[in-house]
Protein backbone atom coordinates (compact mmCIF):
# COMPACT_ATOMS: atom_id res chain seq x y z
CA UNK A 1 0.00 0.00 0.00
CA UNK A 2 1.76 3.28 -0.91
CA UNK A 3 0.41 5.90 0.84
CA UNK A 4 0.52 9.94 -0.68
CA UNK A 5 0.30 13.05 1.94
CA UNK A 6 -0.69 15.99 1.00
CA UNK A 7 -1.00 19.36 2.22
CA UNK A 8 -5.05 19.28 1.43
CA UNK A 9 -7.55 17.77 -0.50
CA UNK A 10 -7.28 19.82 -3.65
CA UNK A 11 -3.23 18.91 -3.84
CA UNK A 12 -4.33 15.02 -3.05
CA UNK A 13 -7.41 15.11 -5.75
CA UNK A 14 -4.59 16.56 -7.97
CA UNK A 15 -2.20 13.44 -7.89
CA UNK A 16 -5.22 10.69 -7.94
CA UNK A 17 -6.11 12.57 -11.15
CA UNK A 18 -3.33 12.38 -12.58
CA UNK A 19 -2.75 8.44 -11.60
CA UNK A 20 -6.41 7.88 -13.51
CA UNK A 21 -4.88 10.17 -16.59
CA UNK A 22 -1.40 8.45 -16.93
CA UNK A 23 -4.29 4.86 -16.26
CA UNK A 24 -6.48 6.33 -19.62
CA UNK A 25 -3.19 7.71 -21.62
CA UNK A 26 -1.78 4.22 -21.46
CA UNK A 27 -5.35 2.02 -22.35
CA UNK A 28 -7.87 4.47 -24.30
CA UNK A 29 -10.27 1.77 -23.75
CA UNK A 30 -9.59 1.55 -20.01
CA UNK A 31 -12.62 0.23 -17.46
CA UNK A 32 -12.74 2.36 -14.48
CA UNK A 33 -14.63 1.49 -11.11
CA UNK A 34 -16.12 4.49 -9.69
CA UNK A 35 -16.98 6.11 -6.40
CA UNK A 36 -19.45 8.72 -4.93
CA UNK A 37 -20.12 10.75 -2.25
CA UNK A 38 -17.97 13.86 -0.71
CA UNK A 39 -14.30 12.57 -1.47
CA UNK A 40 -14.55 12.58 -4.88
CA UNK A 41 -15.91 15.58 -5.90
CA UNK A 42 -12.59 16.98 -6.04
CA UNK A 43 -11.16 13.89 -8.38
CA UNK A 44 -13.85 14.35 -10.86
CA UNK A 45 -13.38 18.29 -10.95
CA UNK A 46 -9.94 18.03 -12.01
CA UNK A 47 -10.68 15.20 -14.40
CA UNK A 48 -13.30 17.24 -16.02
CA UNK A 49 -10.49 20.18 -16.11
CA UNK A 50 -7.92 17.72 -17.58
CA UNK A 51 -10.80 16.55 -20.17
CA UNK A 52 -11.98 20.12 -21.28
CA UNK A 53 -8.30 21.07 -21.63
CA UNK A 54 -7.91 18.06 -24.29
CA UNK A 55 -5.38 16.39 -21.89
CA UNK A 56 -7.25 13.16 -21.50
CA UNK A 57 -10.46 11.55 -23.09
CA UNK A 58 -13.04 9.49 -22.10
CA UNK A 59 -14.58 8.34 -25.56
CA UNK A 60 -13.40 4.65 -25.37
CA UNK A 61 -13.56 4.46 -21.67
CA UNK A 62 -16.23 2.06 -19.46
CA UNK A 63 -16.94 2.74 -16.09
CA UNK A 64 -19.01 0.84 -13.75
CA UNK A 65 -19.85 2.49 -9.91
CA UNK A 66 -19.73 0.78 -6.89
CA UNK A 67 -23.04 1.00 -5.72
CA UNK A 68 -26.78 2.66 -5.79
CA UNK A 69 -29.51 2.73 -2.76
CA UNK A 70 -32.03 0.07 -3.12
CA UNK A 71 -35.23 1.61 -4.46
CA UNK A 72 -33.84 4.70 -5.38
CA UNK A 73 -34.95 5.35 -9.31
CA UNK A 74 -32.32 6.62 -11.57
CA UNK A 75 -34.08 9.77 -11.99
CA UNK A 76 -33.68 10.53 -8.44
CA UNK A 77 -31.82 13.73 -7.81
CA UNK A 78 -30.50 11.89 -4.92
CA UNK A 79 -29.63 8.45 -6.67
CA UNK A 80 -25.99 7.91 -7.35
CA UNK A 81 -26.71 8.00 -11.59
CA UNK A 82 -27.55 11.67 -10.91
CA UNK A 83 -24.65 12.24 -8.87
CA UNK A 84 -22.22 10.65 -11.34
CA UNK A 85 -24.01 12.82 -14.13
CA UNK A 86 -23.79 16.26 -12.13
CA UNK A 87 -20.08 15.39 -11.15
CA UNK A 88 -18.25 13.83 -14.00
CA UNK A 89 -20.89 12.18 -16.62
CA UNK A 90 -22.06 15.62 -18.09
CA UNK A 91 -18.44 17.33 -17.64
CA UNK A 92 -16.71 14.70 -19.59
CA UNK A 93 -16.65 13.18 -23.47
CA UNK A 94 -17.77 9.41 -21.90
CA UNK A 95 -20.19 7.75 -23.88
CA UNK A 96 -23.44 7.33 -21.83
CA UNK A 97 -23.79 4.13 -22.99
CA UNK A 98 -20.45 3.16 -21.52
CA UNK A 99 -21.52 3.99 -17.99
CA UNK A 100 -22.84 1.55 -15.37
CA UNK A 101 -24.24 1.83 -12.01
CA UNK A 102 -25.96 -0.54 -10.13
CA UNK A 103 -29.80 -1.25 -10.42
CA UNK A 104 -31.41 -0.02 -7.04
CA UNK A 105 -34.64 -0.85 -8.61
CA UNK A 106 -34.58 -4.10 -10.46
CA UNK A 107 -36.89 -6.20 -9.89
CA UNK A 108 -34.91 -9.25 -9.50
CA UNK A 109 -31.69 -7.66 -7.98
CA UNK A 110 -30.19 -11.31 -6.59
CA UNK A 111 -29.93 -12.14 -10.87
CA UNK A 112 -29.02 -8.28 -11.36
CA UNK A 113 -25.91 -8.49 -9.07
CA UNK A 114 -24.96 -11.34 -10.87
CA UNK A 115 -25.82 -9.92 -14.06
CA UNK A 116 -23.54 -6.70 -12.99
CA UNK A 117 -20.33 -8.98 -11.99
CA UNK A 118 -20.51 -10.88 -15.37
CA UNK A 119 -21.06 -7.13 -16.97
CA UNK A 120 -17.59 -6.36 -15.86
CA UNK A 121 -15.95 -9.80 -16.80
CA UNK A 122 -17.17 -8.94 -20.19
CA UNK A 123 -15.42 -5.31 -20.30
CA UNK A 124 -12.25 -7.45 -19.26
CA UNK A 125 -12.68 -6.38 -15.19
CA UNK A 126 -11.74 -3.00 -13.71
CA UNK A 127 -8.68 -1.44 -14.66
CA UNK A 128 -8.34 1.15 -12.00
CA UNK A 129 -10.86 1.53 -9.43
CA UNK A 130 -11.20 4.66 -7.44
CA UNK A 131 -12.54 4.50 -3.73
CA UNK A 132 -12.91 6.60 -0.28
CA UNK A 133 -13.75 4.93 2.83
CA UNK A 134 -16.51 5.26 5.12
CA UNK A 135 -15.77 6.40 9.13
CA UNK A 136 -16.49 2.76 9.98
CA UNK A 137 -14.27 1.53 7.48
CA UNK A 138 -16.40 0.53 5.14
CA UNK A 139 -15.37 0.54 1.02
CA UNK A 140 -18.17 0.80 -1.30
CA UNK A 141 -20.70 -0.14 0.84
CA UNK A 142 -19.78 -3.73 2.56
CA UNK A 143 -19.91 -2.93 5.77
CA UNK A 144 -18.13 -4.06 8.98
CA UNK A 145 -19.01 -7.84 8.73
CA UNK A 146 -18.84 -7.95 5.11
CA UNK A 147 -17.04 -11.46 3.63
CA UNK A 148 -13.33 -10.35 1.97
CA UNK A 149 -14.59 -12.35 -0.66
CA UNK A 150 -17.70 -10.91 -1.13
CA UNK A 151 -19.43 -10.07 -4.49
CA UNK A 152 -22.23 -7.66 -5.71
CA UNK A 153 -24.76 -7.92 -3.24
CA UNK A 154 -27.40 -6.33 -1.42
CA UNK A 155 -26.13 -4.56 2.19
CA UNK A 156 -27.43 -2.72 4.95
CA UNK A 157 -26.26 0.28 5.99
CA UNK A 158 -24.91 0.88 9.68
CA UNK A 159 -26.60 3.68 11.51
CA UNK A 160 -23.34 5.71 11.26
CA UNK A 161 -23.08 5.49 7.37
CA UNK A 162 -26.84 6.33 7.44
CA UNK A 163 -25.81 9.29 9.38
CA UNK A 164 -22.85 10.38 7.57
CA UNK A 165 -24.45 10.22 4.56
CA UNK A 166 -27.80 12.42 5.80
CA UNK A 167 -26.12 15.60 4.46
CA UNK A 168 -27.10 14.93 1.15
CA UNK A 169 -30.60 14.22 2.37
CA UNK A 170 -30.96 17.50 4.26
CA UNK A 171 -29.86 16.14 7.40
CA UNK A 172 -32.90 13.92 7.78
CA UNK A 173 -31.36 10.30 8.53
CA UNK A 174 -34.86 8.76 8.01
CA UNK A 175 -34.86 9.90 4.38
CA UNK A 176 -31.07 7.36 3.85
CA UNK A 177 -32.30 4.41 2.35
CA UNK A 178 -31.87 1.39 4.74
CA UNK A 179 -29.92 -1.08 2.09
CA UNK A 180 -27.65 -0.87 -0.89
CA UNK A 181 -26.59 -2.50 -3.78
CA UNK A 182 -22.47 -2.90 -4.00
CA UNK A 183 -19.58 -4.72 -5.26
CA UNK A 184 -18.35 -6.66 -2.94
CA UNK A 185 -15.11 -6.59 -1.33
CA UNK A 186 -13.66 -9.26 -3.95
CA UNK A 187 -14.93 -7.55 -6.74
CA UNK A 188 -13.58 -4.56 -5.55
CA UNK A 189 -9.82 -6.51 -5.05
CA UNK A 190 -9.95 -8.16 -8.77
CA UNK A 191 -9.34 -4.25 -9.69
CA UNK A 192 -5.72 -4.10 -11.21
CA UNK A 193 -5.01 -0.78 -9.22
CA UNK A 194 -6.96 1.08 -6.77
CA UNK A 195 -6.87 4.18 -5.73
CA UNK A 196 -8.30 5.18 -2.08
CA UNK A 197 -8.74 8.85 -0.93
CA UNK A 198 -9.63 9.87 2.46
CA UNK A 199 -9.71 13.69 3.56
CA UNK A 200 -10.60 15.04 7.23
CA UNK A 201 -9.96 14.11 10.80
CA UNK A 202 -13.33 11.98 10.97
CA UNK A 203 -11.45 9.45 8.74
CA UNK A 204 -8.38 9.16 10.38
CA UNK A 205 -9.43 5.96 12.18
CA UNK A 206 -10.65 4.20 9.63
CA UNK A 207 -7.12 4.87 7.69
CA UNK A 208 -5.37 4.07 10.16
CA UNK A 209 -7.27 1.06 10.79
CA UNK A 210 -6.69 0.29 7.32
CA UNK A 211 -3.42 0.53 6.79
CA UNK A 212 -2.06 -0.44 9.91
CA UNK A 213 -4.45 -2.31 11.92
CA UNK A 214 -4.97 -6.28 11.13
CA UNK A 215 -6.83 -7.48 8.38
CA UNK A 216 -10.49 -8.08 9.43
CA UNK A 217 -13.74 -8.50 8.18
CA UNK A 218 -14.84 -5.67 11.18
CA UNK A 219 -12.84 -3.12 8.78
CA UNK A 220 -13.38 -3.71 5.62
CA UNK A 221 -10.91 -1.28 4.16
CA UNK A 222 -8.31 -3.54 5.88
CA UNK A 223 -8.84 -5.76 3.11
CA UNK A 224 -6.76 -3.72 0.48
CA UNK A 225 -3.30 -5.11 2.30
CA UNK A 226 -3.97 -7.68 0.35
CA UNK A 227 -3.60 -6.05 -3.06
CA UNK A 228 -0.82 -5.29 -4.38
CA UNK A 229 -1.31 -2.65 -6.20
CA UNK A 230 -3.29 0.22 -4.05
CA UNK A 231 -2.37 3.76 -3.69
CA UNK A 232 -4.10 5.97 -0.89
CA UNK A 233 -4.24 9.69 -1.00
CA UNK A 234 -4.57 11.39 2.25
CA UNK A 235 -4.97 14.58 3.23
CA UNK A 236 -2.63 15.84 6.95
CA UNK A 237 -5.64 15.32 9.10
CA UNK A 238 -6.92 11.80 7.86
CA UNK A 239 -3.16 10.84 8.43
CA UNK A 240 -2.84 11.94 11.72
CA UNK A 241 -3.56 8.77 13.05
CA UNK A 242 -1.22 6.75 11.49
CA UNK A 243 1.80 5.48 13.09
CA UNK A 244 4.48 5.24 10.35
CA UNK A 245 3.23 8.53 8.88
CA UNK A 246 7.02 10.00 8.59
CA UNK A 247 7.91 6.65 6.98
CA UNK A 248 5.43 6.82 4.21
CA UNK A 249 6.40 10.76 3.84
CA UNK A 250 10.46 9.44 3.70
CA UNK A 251 9.18 6.82 0.91
CA UNK A 252 7.27 8.90 -1.33
CA UNK A 253 10.20 12.06 -1.42
CA UNK A 254 12.50 9.18 -2.06
CA UNK A 255 10.51 6.92 -4.69
CA UNK A 256 13.23 5.74 -6.74
C1 LIG B 1 -19.84 5.62 -2.44
C2 LIG B 1 -19.07 4.65 -1.68
C3 LIG B 1 -18.69 4.91 -0.26
C4 LIG B 1 -18.03 6.28 -0.05
C5 LIG B 1 -17.72 6.48 1.43
C6 LIG B 1 -17.13 7.85 1.69
O1 LIG B 1 -20.01 5.21 -3.76
O2 LIG B 1 -18.77 3.63 -2.19
O3 LIG B 1 -17.83 3.90 0.18
O4 LIG B 1 -16.85 6.33 -0.80
O5 LIG B 1 -18.89 6.34 2.18
O6 LIG B 1 -18.08 8.82 1.45
P1 LIG B 1 -17.71 10.37 1.52
O7 LIG B 1 -16.71 10.60 0.44
O8 LIG B 1 -19.00 11.08 1.24
O9 LIG B 1 -17.16 10.61 2.88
Amino acid sequence: MEIIISENPSEASAKAAEAVKMQILAKRSSVLGLATGGTVMGLYGKLAEMCGRGEVSFKKVSTFNLDEYVGMPASDPNSYRSFMKKHLFSKIDVDPSNTHIPDGCAENIRAYCVQYENKIRLCGGIDLQVLGIGSDGHIGFNEPSSSLGSRTRVKTLTEKTRADNSRFFGGDISKVPMHAVTMGIGTILDSREILLLAFGEGKAEAVARMAEGPVTATVPASALQLHPNVKVFLDEPAASKLVNKAYYKYVYANKP
